[in-house]
Parts: structure tokens; sequence; C-alpha cells
């Protein structure tokens, strides 16, 4: 999708405006030009949520009537009330067009005429700079939010971690990014005993995934973000039931966020220093797979008691929060479609905000608020921590009551957690976009506004 903003459009083009009525249309003005008119209700009933999802409607119903070019008039996306300024605006319309514009269309045969997409958005008075910066701002962070769709709908057998890996490294060609990816042996010589022991059970390898970009000072602490990469989750040997199962090929959607987030800021050119680490690993049932009750070492030195094998997202990441400590990090964030519970907690229009920074706690709340990321926090209380007690080894991987099992894992992380600032999010919630929110279906691609825009200040 391409925004033009220094000539005016083409003739033939689909003009976007609104009317105060709840009835969208599609109208043929004298000119014959076509007129797409959006029912928005009444001006001081606007919301910025209610805007962000306006941008995306408009996308949408043009992709569903074939129109592939837009024209609008930036100043009609301006509601003095919101308190958005030009900049903002037109990174919030950039994003949320790109996102409505994306579908996952890989393995499907591609009609005559090619799919439904609006290549082009004309867009009038946007002539400041601030708004063509926050165009090309919000078009950056709107593709690699896409991309990360597209590598978290990619089928289980077609996203293994070696491909995820290797994704990784063409998401970061030709960036200021330096990318490491550590193989089976090397993660034996790091005594990376969770990775290793979730990994176990397929005939696809695991992988350490590194990402470091250095866009600071030389010697200011890094932000460590941590992603979630399991490339299918069966639940292994505590095989998941059959509705279970489909759609945890998604279950590395925090990888691909952190990849994508790193992406994005260099493709910014934030003058941040940031490092990703993805562990990623299939978690499969067969001979070789570690069992219920096996105790394994992690990188820590921790005995994590496995009572299920389908907590396994915990596991990888305790070692990951272990190999973070080596670059004495100012704050590490863990992203991680984690576990059911946050879901029956929030539903699936919030992902939950594990923290003990309060502070901390409401800016990503705002941040969330203003980007269209949804965050909702739930308690990191030390009284949890009784929960996760093991028998035979330092702790168990699942808590010993049928509660609050978003918070129970959230509490097991802590255990691993060393030396810096911890911010978890469980994005289980927003694995999947759902009805109302003008996205196609599939993976959701949350969580990368929110951090790209909070390493951005
Ligand atoms: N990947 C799942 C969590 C999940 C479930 C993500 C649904 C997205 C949608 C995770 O590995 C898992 O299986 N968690 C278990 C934990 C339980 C065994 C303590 C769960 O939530 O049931
Ligand atoms: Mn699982
Ligand atoms: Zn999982």
């Amino acid at each position: 999708m391409e925004f033009i903003t220094e000539r005016k459009a083409e003739s033939g083009v689909a003009r976007v405006v609104f009317n105060d009525s709840d009835v969208d249309e599609v109208v043929r003005t004298a000119s014959g030009e076509r007129e797409l008119s959006f029912g928005i209700g009444k001006h001081p009933d606007m919301t910025r949520r209610k805007l962000m999802l306006l941008m995306r409607r408009i996308v949408k119903t043009a992709k569903e009537k074939k129109i592939a070019k837009l024209t609008l008039n930036f100043d009609d996306l301006f509601f003095p009330k919101l308190k958005i300024s030009s900049g903002e605006l037109a990174e919030l319309f950039a994003v949320n067009a790109l996102m409505a514009n994306f579908a996952f269309t890989h393995f499907k045969t591609e009609p005559k005429e090619g799919f439904p997409d609006v290549g082009t958005v004309f867009i009038e008075n946007a002539k400041t700079k601030e708004i063509r910066r926050g165009l090309e701002r919000g078009k950056i962070i709107g593709e690699e939010v896409n991309w990360s769709r597209r590598i978290s709908n990619m089928p289980g057998g077609d996203m293994t971690p070696a491909i995820l890996a290797e994704h990784a490294k063409r998401a970061v060609r030709d960036l200021p990014v330096k990318l490491t990816i550590l193989n089976e042996t090397a993660l034996q010589k790091m005594k990376m005993g969770g990775v290793l022991a979730v990994g176990k059970g397929s005939k696809e390898k695991p992988k350490f995934i590194i990402l470091e970009y250095s866009g600071g000072k030389k010697k200011e602490a890094p932000v460590v973000l941590i992603g979630k990469g399991v490339t299918f989750d069966t639940g292994g040997i505590n095989l998941k039931p059959s509705d279970a199962i489909l759609g945890m090929n998604m279950d590395m959607s925090g990888g691909a966020a952190v990849i994508h987030v790193v992406a994005a800021a260099a493709r910014l050119k934030l003058k941040k220093n940031i490092v990703a680490l993805i562990p990623a690993v299939e978690n499969m049932p067969s001979g070789e797979s570690y069992r219920p009750g096996d105790i394994i070492r992690s990188m820590s030195g921790k005995m994590i008691e496995v009572q299920n094998t389908d907590a396994e997202g915990r596991i990888i990441l305790a070692d990951a929060l272990t190999y973070a400590e080596r670059y004495h990090p100012k704050l590490v964030i863990d992203v991680a479609t984690l576990t059911g519970a946050a879901m029956v907690a929030l539903g699936e229009r919030a992902a939950a905000l594990f923290t003990q920074d309060e502070k901390l706690e409401l800016k990503l709340r705002h941040m969330g608020e203003a980007v269209g990321d949804f965050v909702w926090p739930l308690p990191l209380w030390d009284e949890y921590d009784a929960e996760i007690e093991s028998d035979f080894g330092d702790i168990a991987n699942i808590g010993n009551t049928r509660w609050g099992g978003a918070i129970t894992a959230a509490a097991f992380l802590k255990q691993f957690v060393n030396g810096y600032k911890w911010v978890h999010f469980d994005i289980a919630p927003r694995m999947t976009a759902v009805k109302g929110e003008h996205l196609s279906k599939g993976a959701a691609g949350a969580i990368i506004r929110l951090l790209v825009r909070f390493l951005q200040d």
C-alpha cells in the first residue's frame, strides 16, 4: 500500500467521505466518481478507539468492493476533541490502513483479477512534514505488523524453528542488526536444559535466535525482548484435545512479534540498543519427548519438575530469561502466547500485562490505549509463588490448583528473573483477531505497535 500526498488523485479513484448517520453507502457523484460514504455518527461521539476502527473499516470496505485506489481528505480524519497531533494521526492512519489491507493469501490460488488489495491511497491536505513523516512511520510499523501476522499464520509444517530462524534473517536483511542462531549443539554447551527438553520430542531441532540492534550509545544498557517461539504446540505427551490443538501453529506469535519490533526499530532508526531472544522449538509427542514427571536442569541451575508437558512455553522462556542476564539489560520484556487462562480472565480483547513496577504498568497501559494494542494488568504478588512449589525439584511448571493459571505462569517466570526490571505480556488473548476489529481472520499481530511506541519514547 502506498500513500500519495504530493499530487491529486487520478480520475476514477473512489473518494472516501463521512456522514453523520450510522449507515455506510456507496454513491456515484455527478462527475461519475464513486464515493464511499461512511456513517460515523455525530462528531462529538468520536473516540480514539472508534477512529482507529474507522480507518480500518475504510480499507476493509474498499477491499470488499474491489476498489484498489482511494482518495481522502486528511482534514476529515481530524477530530479536535481527540487532541491527536497531525503527525500521530497520520501514523495511526497508515498503521491501521495497512493492517486492514492484510490477508493471509499465501496458500490460496490467486484469482485472475488478483487478490483484493488497496494499492494506493491519495491523501489531500497532507502537506506538512509531520504528516508525511507520520505516514512513513506508520507504513513501516504496519508492514512489520503484517509480516509478523503472515509468519504467525503459517502452518506448523511450514514454520519450524529452522524456518523461523531463516525468516528472522530475512526480516533484518539490509538492516544494521546482528543475527546469531544457536543450534542444538550450542544450546547443549550453554546448558539450556529447558529449551532442549521441550524440543526433544520433535524431529525439528530447536534454535535460539538472537537479534541485536545497536542504535543507542555504546555504553547504554539494552532493552531485551524475549518472544516465545513454539512453532507448533501439540501439548507434547500431555496431548491437547483436537479443538485446542488447532491454531497452535500460532504459538510462535510472541517470537514473531519481537523479531518485527527489532526490524521496525532498525528501520525507524530508533536511538536505542535492543536485543531480541527467541527460543524456538516444536512441542511434539514421540518416543523421545520429555515426560510428565521429568525433572530438568534449566540454564539457571534451578530444577524444573515437569508436571505437564503442555506448560512448555514457560520452560523455554526460563532459559531465555537467564540468557538475558549477560546483557545487563535495563529492562527485559517477554511476549508469549502463554496461557489459555489469560483468555479466561480477559477474553480476547486485551493482552495480560504483568510487572511489579507500577509506573511502568500505567505507562504501558496508556500507550497501548493510544496505539490500539490493548493490555490489562494482572497481579504478580509473591503470595502466588507458593502455588508452584515442587515436591521433588525446585519449582513445578504448573500451579497446584485450577485457579489463576495466567498468574501462576507469570509467577513461574518470575523465579528466573535475576538482576533486572521485568515485564511479561501474555498475549494468548490477542493471538487471533476477533470479529469487529476489521482485520482478516488469523493472527492479530499484537504488541508490536505498543513496543515500538514504548521504545521510541
Ligand atoms: N500455547 C498454550 C497457551 C494458549 C492456549 C495460547 C490457547 C493461545 C491459545 C500453552 O503452551 C499452554 O498449553 N498452556 C496451558 C497451560 C496449562 C497446561 C497449565 C493452558 O493454558 O492450558
Ligand atoms: Mn502448551
Ligand atoms: Zn504453548
